[in-house]
């Protein structure tokens, strides 16, 4: 069976190393293996509107942002698909035939979306007095329209962050579901999640949970060299290292955390040659008598040196945006005719493919027997 990449972003926002380490970089490295028969990378713009329908052009702002972000990290256009989700109309044909299957209790259930709806402060109360924000439809339904994007693509393959495996998981009970009713049609998915817990939720440098845009604590890939400097110099460590000689903690310190993700014993001999490796360095943390300051140089220059290719390619691109809306306008031509073969399969095996010359023959003779 071919192998095939399907993952995507919603354009909110422009990507940061969050994004980075929970997904980008592996689908870069992924791409770079040859493993894969297609790849594709969707620019989620019509799932990002489920929530923010009221502000249409905050999305349509983000999608050259975030693609941009892309090719950037390494994502090449000649071997991987970008494209962006609403211009293939076929998805929301196959979401449609997909909601049948999917009962509303179930999408409750669903954790992510249980948390956004929390997050986003929709209400799902049917109460007198808190009834008035209620939960978009279509935003519900979202990880319905992220299973037609799975399967329109025969995906086998879902790089994602650690958020997205419900939706993952939810796009699996449909292709059984469907293919059960309807007979073998659709393709089942593996989710592929980071493979550190520093990777699966990188925490923003003020320490807090999750890097997001809302809360002001993200470095982005597409940062200047200063900004990342005074982000990390700035970074949350840990507040009962105040003396150098004081023993340090490396859980929830966030330095450590960032250094779990990006740096390899390659970094330590090219920018610190003290120690062989990172467990070295902890272990002189937590004895006492490191001070934060040299830890978060050392950090600096680990992130620096991947965000400096980044960087450059980026300011290339900048200067050419006619290019990319080219590369995502091929990518979206090309995506079409993959997700129009996949809904042709999905009608015929629901028989709503009337008009197909051998189908219709047969319905005319049925007809006939029966109006004869
Ligand atoms: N839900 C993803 C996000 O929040 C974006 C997305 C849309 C996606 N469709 C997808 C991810 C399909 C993986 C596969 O960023």
């Amino acid at each position: 069976m071919a192998k095939i990449i399907l993952t995507g972003d919603r354009p909110t926002g422009r990507l940061h190393i969050g994004h980075y380490v929970g997904s980008l970089r592996r689908r870069v490295e992924l791409q770079n293996s040859g493993e894969f028969d297609k790849i594709f990378i969707m620019i989620a713009d019509a799932q990002a509107l489920t929530d923010n329908y009221d502000n249409p052009e905050k999305v349509r702002q983000n999608i050259i942002e975030v693609a941009m972000d892309y090719m950037s990290a390494g994502l090449d256009p000649a071997k991987s698909n970008i494209l962006i989700q609403s211009q293939i109309s076929e998805l929301t044909e196959l979401t449609f035939f997909y909601m049948n299957l999917v009962t509303v209790q179930r999408l409750q259930r669903n954790p992510t979306v249980k948390q956004e709806i929390q997050l986003r402060g929709f209400s799902d109360s049917t109460d007198g007095n808190d009834n008035k924000a209620g939960i978009p439809t279509g935003f519900f339904c979202y990880p319905i329209s992220q299973a037609a994007d799975i399967t329109a693509f025969k995906a086998t393959t879902v790089p994602v962050g650690d958020d997205q495996e419900p939706m993952i998981e939810q796009t699996r009970e449909i292709v059984r579901k469907f293919n059960s009713i309807y007979g073998p049609t659709l393709v089942e998915p593996e989710a592929l999640l980071p493979s550190n817990d520093a990777c699966r939720r990188l925490p923003g440098t003020d320490g807090k949970a999750k890097m997001s845009k809302s809360l002001g604590n993200c470095i982005y890939l597409a940062d200047s060299e200063e900004d990342v400097r005074k982000k990390i110099m700035g970074m949350y460590t840990d507040p009962l290292h105040v003396q150098v000689s004081d023993p340090g903690h490396i859980e929830g310190n966030c330095v450590f955390t960032y250094l779990d993700a990006f740096c390899t014993d390659a970094d330590f001999a090219e920018f610190w040659p003290d120690y062989a490796n990172l467990d070295e360095l902890k272990a002189h943390y937590q004895r006492g008598g490191l001070g934060d300051m040299k830890v978060k140089k050392f950090l600096n220059s680990v992130i620096q040196k991947e965000l400096a290719p980044i960087r450059a390619r980026r300011a290339e691109l900048e200067k050419d945006i006619p290019y990319v809306y080219e590369v995502l306008r091929k990518g979206s031509d090309a995506a079409r005719e993959v997700a129009a073969q996949t809904l042709s399969e999905v009608k015929r095996a629901m028989r709503i493919n009337y008009f197909d010359k051998d189908v219709l023959e047969a319905l005319l003779k049925e007809q006939s027997e029966k109006y004869r």
